[in-house]
């Protein structure tokens, strides 16, 4: 199946959401088991073809039971447990080589996320049986940013921290990335922990994402849409590394060749997420990599105070969204850096109050706001073991 109209993918889309509803009303779940770390073999037990009639289910167990009978009768020697993952891996091959597909190589699966600018689904790669993510965009939109955000992972790769881009094309109605798969993102664990994250993880946390941003402005793009939802997890051995994740609003604030900055205008529009946005974007600023750690700033504030002051501004849907965010920036420009880290270590007023007196074309010093991290860290006589707010539960769901 080929992604001819956008009508495939949504039918998809909507059929694997209504599976997936149905089997956790029947199993008493939540929505969690779509999400990214869904465990192996529960993907397994929830693929089915996607014909859309009643009768996929009655599908999938006639052709487990023909490969059953054939492996018992080609191997009669083998164990129980050999057969059964023989079975299983069959059955998992059968089944994703019905699923829509994309370059004759990644086979659909259960959705991601849906978010402003495309949808992400799991994926099967069948050269390798790997699960990757990949983001589709329709050809149509308005304004495409897949071919951009392809470029930037390819400018981008090898940094780490730096999800691997493994193909990028059209595919029917669509533009696709495919990158390598990841775990949970910081805003679905901030989640997980009720909404609020303890000073040892959150340090590092942003240690490594003030690496991920010196490497990226040394490349000379700056990222333009910081948020939580932008930094994701690894896996496996990589499931303590944070990754940045979402290129689509990036920009280059350098000539890769004279490596000449950027002019400095003003009456821009907003670009990136209101909520962390630095008060210069607010005010139609050009950003530069100012921007990038004014954001962090009050990403950083969010997850150790649970929620920023101007969350607290009321919008109705039928109103202006330019007066709302003229609201943010009147409660944003009015809150001092102490105010606003109130019930937190001071370290971190420091850091947003050398954030706001920034230059646009100056080089932040990464290594500062890392030093004061470090000596925080110290301070509180925290260790260094990679263990976070959410590895007890995540160990404790994983093994389930
Ligand atoms: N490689 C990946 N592995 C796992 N999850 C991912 C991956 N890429 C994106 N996601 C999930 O999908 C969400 C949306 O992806 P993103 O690239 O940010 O798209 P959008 O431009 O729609 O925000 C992310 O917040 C994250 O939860
Ligand atoms: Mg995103």
């Amino acid at each position: 199946m080929n992604l001819d109209s956008k009508s495939e993918v949504s039918d998809w889309w909507q059929y694997l959401q209504t599976v997936a509803k149905q089997e956790d009303v029947q199993a008493g779940r939540s929505l969690q088991t779509i999400s990214p770390s869904t465990p192996r073999t529960e993907m397994i037990a929830t693929d089915v073809p996607i014909d859309g009639s009643a009768n996929a289910v009655a599908g999938t167990e006639f052709s487990q039971i023909n490969v059953q009978s054939q492996l018992q009768s080609e191997s009669q020697l083998q164990s129980e447990s050999q057969l059964q993952s023989q079975l299983q891996s069959q059955i998992q091959a059968e089944s994703y080589l019905q699923r829509p597909c994309i370059n004759n190589r990644f086979y659909l699966g259960e959705p991601i996320a849906s978010g402003a600018f495309g949808q992400v689904f799991l994926a099967t790669d069948s050269e390798s049986s790997h699960q990757v993510a990949v983001k589709l965009e329709e050809r149509s939109a308005k304004y495409p940013q897949l071919d951009f955000e392809a470029k930037v992972y390819r400018w981008l790769s090898g940094g780490k921290g730096i999800p691997s881009l493994m193909w990028y094309g059209q595919e029917g109605a669509y533009n696709v990335l495919v990158v390598e798969r990841l775990g949970y993102s910081l805003d679905h664990l901030f989640q997980f922990c009720k909404g609020r994250l303890s000073l040892k993880t959150v340090i590092c946390m942003t240690t490594m994402l003030l690496h991920r941003l010196e490497y990226m402005h040394n490349r000379g793009v700056i990222h333009r849409d910081l948020k939580p939802e932008n930094f994701v997890l690894g896996l496996g051995e990589d499931s303590s590394v944070l990754y940045i994740i979402d290129f689509g609003l990036s920009k280059c604030f350098r000539d890769p060749v004279t490596q000449k900055h950027i002019p400095f205008r003003e009456g821009k529009s907003l670009i990136g997420t209101p909520r962390y946005a630095s008060i210069n974007n607010h005010r139609g600023c050009e950003q530069s990599r100012r921007d990038d750690i004014e954001a962090l700033m009050y990403i950083v504030i969010y997850l150790l105070r649970g929620s920023l002051p101007w969350q607290r501004l009321k919008h109705n849907s039928g109103e202006d969204k330019m007066k709302h965010f003229k609201q943010i920036e009147r409660v944003k420009s009015s809150l001092t850096p102490e105010e606003l880290c109130r019930g937190i270590p001071s370290e971190f007023a420091v850091m947003l109050k050398y954030a706001r007196t920034l230059q646009f074309d100056e080089t932040p010093d990464y290594m500062r706001l890392r030093r004061l991290l470090s000596r925080l860290f110290k301070k509180q006589m925290f260790t260094n073991d990679n263990y976070y707010d959410w590895t007890e539960r995540m160990v404790l769901q994983t093994d389930m």
